[in-house]
């Protein structure tokens, strides 16, 4: 499957790992749609990279089968989904103010987890109408795990839980698609400069960035945008973990 003759959703599209994935495939020649719960962003980023958007919830049943609906209608086709819609919480089991909330546990399972599991069932219904190349294939999906599904720091039960989620379902999920010829792949980056890490202070960017052994420098979001791209055209992988974080062991 090459990305000219890709056509991608691709959650969390509107703002760092998800924007730069879609800008990677609309500059390589794919037609992309973006699922967001920003309108606003969600919005301007496609018009930028000549793509489309629907505002959606991932969590929400309706929401996710309606955005694919219309990237159907609008693309003709589905065959590459990319999951980066999520968010990330720090709160330790036990903390200062006393158990870790289960609401914001179950949000973070929620969004991360089940909102990832949702898109890509329901777009894996859809690929399975597609026709297939000479080597059988019809879509891939490629859900965003993270190095902290492997070495989660303080205050990442959550989230950690969350990651450990979409590593675990990548290969029954791989399994299950086989036979319909949909690749199931998932990318653990390490830390990389989205919005969430630009607010961070000068001083903790650089701290961060400084562990990582080689290159010693926080990720770019180009770069996992070129990884998923990578894992659309290399029609071999197939139920694995790539992690992406320049050597980065989280302590
Ligand atoms: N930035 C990093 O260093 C890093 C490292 C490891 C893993 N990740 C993972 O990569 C993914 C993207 O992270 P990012 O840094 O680009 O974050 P980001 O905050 O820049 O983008 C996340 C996007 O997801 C959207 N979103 C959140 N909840 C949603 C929902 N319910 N429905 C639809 N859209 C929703 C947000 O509106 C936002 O546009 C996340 O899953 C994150 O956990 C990021």
């Amino acid at each position: 499957m090459q990305l000219p003759d890709t056509a991608a959703i691709v959650t969390g599209g509107a703002s760092g790992l998800g924007e730069a994935t879609a800008r990677h495939f609309a500059t390589q020649g794919a037609q992309v749609t973006l699922l967001d719960r920003d309108g606003e962003r969600g919005a301007r980023v496609a018009d930028e990279i000549g793509g489309h958007f629907v505002q959606t919830d991932v969590t929400d049943e309706g929401s996710a089968a309606g955005a694919i609906a219309v990237a159907l209608e609008r693309m003709g086709k589905i065959t590459a989904c990319v999951n980066c819609a999520g968010i990330a919480i720090g709160m330790k089991t036990v903390g200062k103010d006393g158990p870790h909330g289960l609401e914001p546990f179950q949000q973070t399972l929620d969004i991360n987890l089940v909102g990832s599991f949702n898109v890509s069932r329901l777009a894996a219904s859809e690929m399975a109408r597609n026709d297939s190349d000479p080597d059988g294939a019809r879509g891939v999906i490629i859900n965003t795990a993270s190095i902290a599904a492997f070495d989660g720091q303080k205050g990442q039960a959550a989230y950690a839980a969350s990651k450990g989620g979409i590593v675990g379902m990548t290969l029954p999920m791989a399994r299950d698609l086989a036979s319909s010829g949909i690749r199931v792949m998932a990318i653990a980056p390490g830390i990389f400069m989205t919005p969430m890490l630009a607010g961070l202070p000068e001083e903790v960017q650089q701290q961060l960035a400084a562990d990582v052994p080689n290159p010693p420098r926080l990720g770019d979001p180009a770069e996992f945008g070129r990884m998923a791209g990578f894992i659309v055209e290399m029609g071999y992988l197939n139920g694995e973990v790539i992690r992406l974080d320049g050597a980065l062991r989280m302590r």
